[in-house]
């Protein structure tokens, strides 16, 4: 985590768009400086906004910037460990609460971008901030690669897989102008979480 110790302004929790609005349809545009005081800002608000809505991922379209800035939790380690050891007896359809993503790390990502290391895809039940109420049932490519810069412009690189792939490319598609409805191949599986 970058230190935020240099800047002194109160963070605050921004309004979240939603899905309508014309900042979620549009190509995010690169960021100059990462190391900006306006960028550090942003991301400030983007985590206060996140942890206040009880989110796992934000992008900066849903808090009306269109910058290509994402931040998410990475889900824990042992899960992906999971998916790839046959001998593990995990239930893989147990439900993974948030307190148990939400304990790791925040992930910060200006500018990223994605290399899809298989053609396989799978299905999951995602929610999305700007989308509020619904979940819907969208196929996420298994097995990425993502790489961006953090606030200091180092350069960040990681494989991931499962969860953690896809709660990526649900945040980068914010970037493009894409929310997660568009992925879905049966809109008989966008529904209310009341009724789920
Ligand atoms: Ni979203």
């Amino acid at each position: 985590m970058p230190s935020f110790s240099g800047h002194s302004a109160a963070m605050a929790i921004r309004k979240i768009s939603r899905m309508g609005h014309s900042v979620l349809r549009t190509h995010a545009l690169a960021v100059e400086d990462p190391g900006s005081p306006e960028i550090a800002r942003l991301v400030q608000d983007m985590i206060e906004t996140l942890a206040d809505a009880d989110g796992i991922g934000i992008a900066a379209p849903q808090v009306y910037e269109g910058l290509r800035v994402i931040i998410f939790h990475p889900p824990q380690d042992h899960e992906e460990d999971a998916e790839e050891d046959p001998d593990l007896e995990e239930d893989e359809t147990a439900p993974q609460s948030r307190a148990d993503i939400i304990a790791e790390p925040l992930t910060i990502l200006v500018n990223p971008e994605i290399e899809y290391l298989t053609d396989d895809q799978e299905d999951g039940w995602e929610g999305c901030l700007s989308v509020p109420g619904l979940r819907g049932l969208v196929p996420r490519y298994t097995h990425i690669r993502y790489r961006g810069v953090d606030l200091s412009g180092t350069p960040i690189e990681v494989e991931a897989k499962g969860l953690h792939a896809r709660i990526f490319q649900h945040e980068f598609d914010h970037l493009n102008g894409t929310l997660y409805p568009q992925r879905m191949t049966d809109l008989s599986q966008l529904v209310f979480e009341t009724e789920v």
